[in-house]
């Protein structure tokens, strides 16, 4: 598997203040999507292109269009706030849900909510979470996304874990990993450490 950490002053910066529990809730979604931001342009690297004939004011030349329609997404709920940004960035992509909510004694993923393309065959798919915390609920999507015929899908997390990063490696899916950071670990009720929190809660509150 792929891992890249993206190393730029910017997503340092956002990511301290994701991790800072002074940052109020508009704060914490305002560098949410500003370091999405920065990690979906990178995940989208490897984006299959084709050519295009355009006229500019002056002259004729060949520019540049996505050949597929990409696939964003989220693990809700968190991952909902990583969704705009992949909107601004690619405004054509379909948008698809996993719901999964973690069993807090189990720490194991449970799904409330499948809503995915039938045929992921062909389309390059991004899946965005931003805590890979286990990599139990990233692989229980992975694994649903394997089988709807996804292959190259890219996890764009902000905080991983080596316990995740490790779980994901060794389901040998064909898949790559963007994040801004690999912390030490997880805590005995599997948050990461030094992480940010709880994501979900800090993006929408806690219910
Ligand atoms: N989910 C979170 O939101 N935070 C963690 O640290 C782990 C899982």
């Amino acid at each position: 598997m792929q891992v890249d950490v993206i190393d730029h002053p910017l997503a340092a910066v956002a990511l301290t203040v994701l991790r800072d529990e002074k940052t109020p809730r508009v704060g914490f979604r305002v560098a949410l999507h500003d370091l999405a931001t920065m990690l979906i342009y990178e995940a989208t690297r490897e984006l299959p292109t084709a050519a295009v004939r355009i006229r500019t004011p002056l002259a004729e030349t060949t520019g540049t269009r996505l050949a597929g329609e990409p696939v964003v997404v989220p693990v809700l709920r968190a991952g909902l706030g990583m969704l705009p940004a992949a909107h601004a960035l690619v405004p054509d992509a379909v948008s698809a849900f996993i719901g999964l909510a973690r069993d807090e004694t189990t720490f194991q993923p449970t799904v409330y909510l499948e809503s995915v393309p039938a045929d992921l065959s062909g389309r390059p798919v991004l899946l965005l979470d931003p805590m890979l915390a286990t990599g139990g609920s990233a692989l229980h999507a992975l694994r649903l996304l394997a089988d709807r015929g996804a292959r190259g899908t890219v996890v764009v997390s902000v905080v991983s874990a080596p316990e995740g990063i490790a779980a994901l490696d060794a389901s040998g899916l064909d898949i790559r990993l963007v994040t801004a950071a690999i912390d030490e670990g997880l805590n005995d009720t599997a948050y990461i450490v030094p992480g940010l929190g709880d994501a979900g809660d800090r993006i929408f509150g806690a219910v």
